[in-house]
């Protein structure tokens, strides 16, 4: 089995590798578990800290590039699509936000349906497809409304795999991901970047700062969770999700005063108190034109599970990243 990650040196696609590798093997519901014989990473960036595993490689080039989309895609058997440039920086930038949000993942659609291959892809939304007045609770029946460029270029991201899904082309699913809390490393170009670094910076015995008030909700996802949702999704028999390919992902919901209050159960009082709040209302209006409390029946029915408390997230951090 061959395997494609795009923006493979990022975050979650680091991590999936690693996993992946580890498990030497993948099944796919139905069938029996195949070997994992390479998985490519493709990114704009080579990355850092890669297992060092022959059936690793690593590509670098630009998905908005369709002659280097036909090279990284040719005979892979899987294919996550998590390359893109992410909330702030596409909110920044809408020319790269388009490029590659939009005409990458236009790109990469295009060419496995020239391969006629049906290829199995999962594409990684996430929940800033929602902005504006919401209904307090979103529903997998909730119309998107999004309110940043990426919000947008990710609603439109999940229609487009949808239908080339629905019409054979490819055998597509779309993730909705919650903000994924704590992510390790350093801080990225996404508007929620916050959240991780207001418990990743005190736990090292870091200063951090926190851009909105400690009333302020969030609906996340652990990395742990994430990961399992990103295998699971591709796992799924087709039939299982019929033309209906967008999950939206079960989620906690919490407040980052909660969050902060974990942090200081975790890791005592000086850690938290190494936090700065310092308002900046452009991340806020970003932020909190998301939404915070969501229903998905849907995912729950597929198997795929939400985390229960802060406490155990931070808990997981600190075994994830100190071994
Ligand atoms: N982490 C979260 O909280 C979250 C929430 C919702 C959705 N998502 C989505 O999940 C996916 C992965 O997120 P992540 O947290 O790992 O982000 P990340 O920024 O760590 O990874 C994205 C990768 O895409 C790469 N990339 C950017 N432009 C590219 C280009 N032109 N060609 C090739 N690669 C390019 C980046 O270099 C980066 O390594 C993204 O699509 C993101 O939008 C993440």
């Amino acid at each position: 089995m061959r395997i494609l990650i795009t923006g493979g040196t990022g975050f979650i696609g680091k991590q999936l590798a690693q996993r992946l590798l580890a498990a030497g093997h993948f099944t796919l519901d139905g069938q029996a578990a195949q070997a994992i014989e390479r998985i490519t990473l493709f990114d704009a960036f080579p990355g850092e800290g890669l297992p060092q595993d022959p059936r690793l490689e690593v590509i670098t080039g630009d998905i908005a590039d369709r002659a280097t989309v036909a090279r990284i895609t040719d005979g892979a058997d899987l294919v996550w699509h998590l390359a893109a440039v992410v909330s702030a920086a596409a909110e920044a930038d809408f020319d790269l936000g388009m490029q590659v949000n939009l005409h990458g993942l236009l790109n990469l659609l295009e060419t496995l349906r020239e391969q006629g291959r049906g290829t199995r892809l999962v594409f990684s939304s996430g929940f800033a497809v929602f902005g504006g007045a919401l209904p307090e609770v979103v529903s997998d029946n909730t119309v998107v409304t999004p309110q940043s460029s990426y919000g947008m270029q990710k609603a439109v991201g999940e229609l487009l795999v949808a239908d080339y899904a629905r019409k054979g082309f490819i055998d597509g699913r779309v993730l909705r991901l919650p903000t994924v809390v704590v992510r390790p490393g350093k801080p990225n170009k996404a508007a929620s970047t916050f959240f991780s670094s207001i418990i990743r910076e005190p736990l090292n015995g870091l200063p951090a700062v926190c851009p909105v008030s400690p009333d302020t909700e969030v609906f996340i996802s652990s990395p742990r969770r994430i990961l399992q949702a990103m295998q699971h999704a591709m796992q799924l028999a087709p039939e299982r999700l019929g033309n209906e390919r967008i999950i939206a992902l079960p989620g906690l919901t919490t407040q980052v005063g909660e969050m902060v209050a974990a942090l200081e159960r975790v890791a005592g009082k000086q850690a938290a108190q190494l936090i700065q709040w310092q308002h900046d209302p452009a991340i806020e209006r970003i932020v909190c034109s998301w939404p915070t409390r969501v229903d998905s029946p849907r995912a729950l029915a597929l198997g795929f599970e939400a985390d229960t408390d802060f406490d155990s997230i931070v808990q997981a951090h600190i075994e994830d990243t100190r071994g």
